[in-house]
Parts: C-alpha cells; sequence; structure tokens
C-alpha cells in the first residue's frame, strides 16, 4: 500500500447522535459521544481522501481540513446523505440514528399536567438502508451495529437487509468498548468474512476498518 492509498477518493461519513424534538426545550437522543466517526473522518483524510463528516450535535472540535456538516434530527441527516451520497467512493455510516421521533413536535412547552405522559413516536427513514439500495457502481458502504442481545447474527442479518459491504458489530457490553470511550471492541462482518479486533484505541480501530474498506474497494 501507498502512504496515502486514500487519494484521489472521497469519503463520507456520519458520527454522533441525533436529536428528536418533543418541544421547544426537549429532545430524544443517545449516547453517542461521536468519537468513532470524528476518528474515521481524520483518518481517512490522513490517507489522502477529500472527506466530508456529517455529525450530529457533539462535543468534538471540528476535524481540520475537511468538510464538517452538523445536523440536528434524524430526518436532517437523511436530506444531507441524499444530497451527497452518489458522489463518494466510501460511505461510512457510524452516526447513532434515532430509530423513532416524535409524530408531533409541539411549538409551545409541554405542561406537566397528568400524572402519565404518552407519547406517540413515528419510525425515521432507514438512512443506511436507503443508501444501500441506491448503492452507485464501485461505490463501498459501511455500516454499525450495536446490539444488546445476539450481536452477531443480527449485524450479519443487517449486512444483508441494508445492502451494504461491511457492519462493524460493536460489542457494547464488553469493558472498553462503546459509546462514550476512546477504545472499541468490534467484529468486521463482510460477505466473505468475520473478525473478531481486540480492544482498541479508535483512532488505531479506524485504520482497521479503512484497511477493510480498501479490500473491498479494490475488487470493485
Ligand atoms: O438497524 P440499526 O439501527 O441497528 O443499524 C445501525 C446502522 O444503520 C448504523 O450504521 C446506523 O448509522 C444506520 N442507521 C441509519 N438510519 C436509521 C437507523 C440506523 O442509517 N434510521
Amino acid at each position: 500500500l501507498s502512504d496515502h492509498p486514500l487519494q484521489g477518493k472521497k469519503v463520507l461519513v456520519t458520527a454522533g447522535p441525533t436529536q428528536e424534538s418533543l418541544d421547544p426545550v426537549r429532545f430524544l437522543t443517545n449516547h453517542s459521544s461521536g468519537k468513532m466517526g470524528y476518528s474515521i473522518a481524520r483518518a481517512a483524510f490522513i490517507l489522502g481522501a477529500k472527506v466530508r463528516l456529517i455529525h450530529g450535535p457533539t462535543s468534538l472540535k471540528p476535524v481540520p481540513y475537511i468538510i464538517n456538516q452538523s445536523i440536528t434530527s434524524a430526518q436532517d441527516l437523511f436530506e444531507c446523505v441524499k444530497r451527497h451520497h452518489t458522489h463518494y467512493d466510501y460511505i461510512i455510516m457510524s452516526a447513532a440514528v434515532a430509530d423513532y421521533t416524535p409524530v408531533e413536535t409541539s411549538t409551545e412547552k409541554i405542561k406537566k399536567n397528568d400524572n402519565e405522559l404518552i407519547l406517540k413516536l413515528k419510525k425515521n427513514p432507514d438512512i443506511l438502508d436507503y443508501i444501500g439500495h441506491h448503492q452507485v457502481e464501485h461505490q463501498v458502504i459501511c455500516g454499525f451495529a450495536m446490539e444488546t442481545q445476539d450481536l452477531i447474527e443480527n449485524a450479519s442479518k443487517k449486512l444483508n437487509k441494508k445492502q451494504c459491504d461491511l457492519i462493524i458489530a460493536n460489542h457494547l457490553k464488553t469493558e472498553g468498548a462503546g459509546f462514550q470511550g476512546d477504545t472499541n471492541v468490534v467484529t468486521i462482518i463482510t460477505q466473505e468474512s468475520m473478525k473478531d479486533i481486540d480492544k482498541m484505541s479508535k483512532s488505531d480501530l479506524s485504520y482497521i476498518i479503512l484497511k477493510e474498506c480498501m479490500k473491498i474497494g479494490a475488487k470493485k
């Protein structure tokens, strides 16, 4: 491999959580820190790629020398990805997209009256599924999977259902893995192989993920 194996390539990375508004002061979100996605975006730049990082609300500094684009909701992310996905050689979907969003966003603050409050939610579009089914020629698409049960089985199903080339299955319950930390423990699943990766920094892991993506890219 050359020093800059992604020279001339374009990489789109999504990162961080989404926020789904309930009213002007409240939202639904998750624990994603964005660290994994930001780290992949930085690594892709170092390997020579032109990079666009589309991210939800995080406390991280923008990655220098790349396009940093911020979004709030899953719907925002969907629209942003739809505008750009066909122009990219590699798409890494590490964002923790909310599966559901409120049916209605109240324009006024929701008052506390009754002892119970029932929220009605509707399903968000599955962005990875959309780009997987609208994949352009030679494009490599990498998704992530976080499950608390039957991780590998569910991640393998996701690979086929969402038509992506790789799934990074995140061992959420293992020490040193998951949302907020600087390390991760994953299994990289492709159509041909399944590789367990021991605990390592999200930075080192980024290069391994990109290398696996490039291996698939070279065959396309
Ligand atoms: O189905 P599940 O949410 O477990 O799949 C996770 C993968 O799908 C991640 O790569 C995530 O970025 C993506 N995803 C998405 N749109 C959604 C939900 C998840 O793109 N609405």
